[in-house]
């Protein structure tokens, strides 16, 4: 069976539409998954995975997750291939996609994975560029629908870098109907540009505060993530000071509203970003957010390979 060619680079590479069937699909792939029942519908397909960064989640999560399906999985880095003594993109990606059907790439900027995908003849996945990373998007949203069901209408208070995590945060806030209240230290900023992305300013889904407390105060949802992302240690001491009042603790917490769950897409500092108090209390849903990975990529990859199923 064959689909047109379709990448999932971004979130607003989706409509809302597609991500209905997908959180649909995720749900029962998980259910057979906790049952024990096979689910191979991805049987003799092999999807490439490319890292030019650490992974230990989405590493895990593709790749359990394909086999889980019936495929295989090739595993390549920078510096273990020919990626890493300069072979252009183009040529990497006119190769691989010869042999493989679903590439996911984790590298630096988004530009060098539209290329890829330029140049690639089958799906290629944004396994998290220093723009974006929609599959944790995905993942977190799933979670949140599994706890309190539709995120439309709801407040999710963003607080830290204005980061790859901020920016798709934003760009689903436009395309899911919800809004998104976020607080970065100055110099820390959201690109608008880039969040705004999904076909539209993506004005009234979001609103800036310049105070971490105000961006939480009666939110559904709190997350945060490192105050330095991978590729930008040179930046650690100086993050270090700017970021300091940036931390989820229970008084942030306690400005949400009573029932509101707290996210970290991992991995996390305790101490630095948030308080060991919330990441590991009763709010928080990080290990769900972490095993959903599993779960969405993989109706992820068997919508991009074989379209709607049911
Ligand atoms: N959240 C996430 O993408 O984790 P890894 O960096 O471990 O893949
Ligand atoms: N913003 C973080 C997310 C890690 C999963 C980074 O890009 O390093």
């Amino acid at each position: 069976m064959t689909q047109p060619l379709k990448h999932y680079l971004q979130f607003a590479d989706f409509t809302a539409d597609e991500y209905a069937y997908l959180f649909e699909r995720a749900a029962l792939i998980k259910r057979r998954f906790k049952a024990y029942e096979k689910h191979h519908t991805l049987t003799d397909r092999t999807l490439a995975m490319i890292f030019e960064k650490a992974s230990t989640r989405t590493r895990v999560s593709f790749e359990a997750g394909m086999y889980q399906m019936g495929g295989s999985v090739v595993h390549l880095t920078s510096e273990g291939s020919q990626l890493g003594r300069s072979e252009p993109i183009e040529d990497t990606a006119r190769v691989i996609s010869r042999m493989t059907d679903i590439v996911m790439i984790r590298t630096f900027e988004q530009a060098r994975i539209e290329r890829f995908a330029e140049y690639s003849r089958v799906p290629v996945v944004n396994g998290l560029t220093n723009e974006y990373h929609p599959c944790q998007i995905l993942a977190d949203i799933f979670t949140y629908i599994e706890h309190r069901g539709s995120i439309a209408g709801k407040v999710v208070a963003w607080v830290g870098d204005g980061n790859n995590m901020a920016n798709t945060w934003l760009e689903a806030a436009a395309l899911l109907g919800f809004r998104v209240h976020v607080s970065t230290p100055r110099g820390y900023e959201i690109d608008e540009k880039l969040a705004s992305s999904a076909g539209g300013s993506g004005a009234g889904s979001y609103q800036f505060f310049s105070s971490p407390l105000e961006a939480c105060r009666g939110a559904d949802l709190v997350t945060t993530d490192v105050w330095t992302s991978m590729g930008y240690e040179a930046e650690n001491e100086a993050r270090r000071l700017a970021f300091a009042d940036w931390r989820v603790d229970a008084n942030l917490m306690a400005a949400a509203k009573p029932g509101a769950l707290f996210m970290h897409c991992l991995p996390a500092h305790r101490g630095e970003e948030v308080t060991a108090e919330v990441i590991d209390g009763p709010q928080s849903v990080v290990w769900d957010e972490a095993e959903n990975r599993m779960h969405v990529q993989k109706a992820l990859m068997e919508y991009l390979l074989l379209g709607r199923l049911n």
